[in-house]
């Protein structure tokens, strides 16, 4: 059985004060759900989630991490310095990292790499661009991404990773892909885990579609047999639609 996950994206949103109102919120309305739930909140603000979610079910998980363990790296965070607080998951590759901070292929293999290595579960995310899926490339760019940052892991360490597909045209936009061309995309991705490792790995790894998915249209999405929760970014700063969409799974 796969994990059923929901995850809320904050991005570069919520101060302290915003960061732990919501946290209280979210935690009094939490619904049950035998589904992992995570937050993302932003770096400065992280120790002091997991703080204030002590006992509660809802985990905190980074948005990125270095790949240097320390150094001279002005700005950055290591992944020793995540765990060292108690956030043992992390995002890596984000489109937003792919198209704001440079991050190729393959400076994300080497995070992800590292992130493992340091006992770091992963939530890798991919997506086409609009232009890729206009001229029928999007199956050719989503196998080259998982291909350029997973493909050379070792096979043992796949039970640490998480997939998110978001497709970048979907992201903020209001526009989400239909239930079957994420159905579509993400047995695609399965079937290419599959080929590259085996159909126990590729059948035991969640995929989370991500993308303007909304408490209108959660429902219809995660109900497809190949998608495994969702990665939420705007609906995850309202506690009311977070948790409708905790519902929905
Ligand atoms: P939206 O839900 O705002 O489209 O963002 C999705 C996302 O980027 C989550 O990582």
């Amino acid at each position: 059985m796969r994990s059923k996950i929901v995850a809320g994206n904050w991005k570069m949103n919520n101060n302290l004060e915003q960061t732990e109102a919501l946290l209280s919120e979210l935690s009094a309305k939490l619904p049950d759900t035998d589904a992992e739930v995570m937050v993302a909140p932003t770096y400065v603000n992280l120790a002091g989630a997991v703080a204030s979610l002590q006992g509660s079910k809802i985990e905190v998980i980074a948005q990125n991490m270095h790949f240097a363990e320390n150094g001279a790296y002005t700005g950055e965070i290591s992944g020793d310095m995540l765990l060292n607080i108690g956030v043992d998951t992390c995002i890596i590759g984000h489109s937003e990292r792919r198209a704001y901070f440079g991050e190729t292929d393959e400076i994300l293999a080497k995070k992800v790499a590292s992130a493992l290595d340091q006992g770091i579960r992963v939530m890798f995310c991919f997506g086409e661009e609009l232009e890729d899926r206009k001229s029928d490339n999007h199956f050719k760019v989503v196998e080259r991404q998982l291909k350029n940052a997973l493909f050379s892991l070792d096979a043992s360490v796949w039970s640490k990773i998480i997939l998110a597909y978001e497709p970048v045209w979907a992201i903020g936009t209001g526009e989400t892909a239909s239930p079957e061309q994420a159905q579509e995309m993400h047995a695609f991705i399965r079937n290419t885990i599959a080929e590259a490792y085996n159909s126990s790995i590729a059948d035991k790894v969640s995929i989370l579609y991500g993308g303007s998915v909304k408490p209108g249209n959660a429902k219809e999405i995660f109900s497809k047999p190949d998608v495994d929760g969702g990665l939420i970014g705007g609906a995850s700063l309202v506690a009311d639609d977070f948790v409708d969409i905790i519902k929905a799974i």
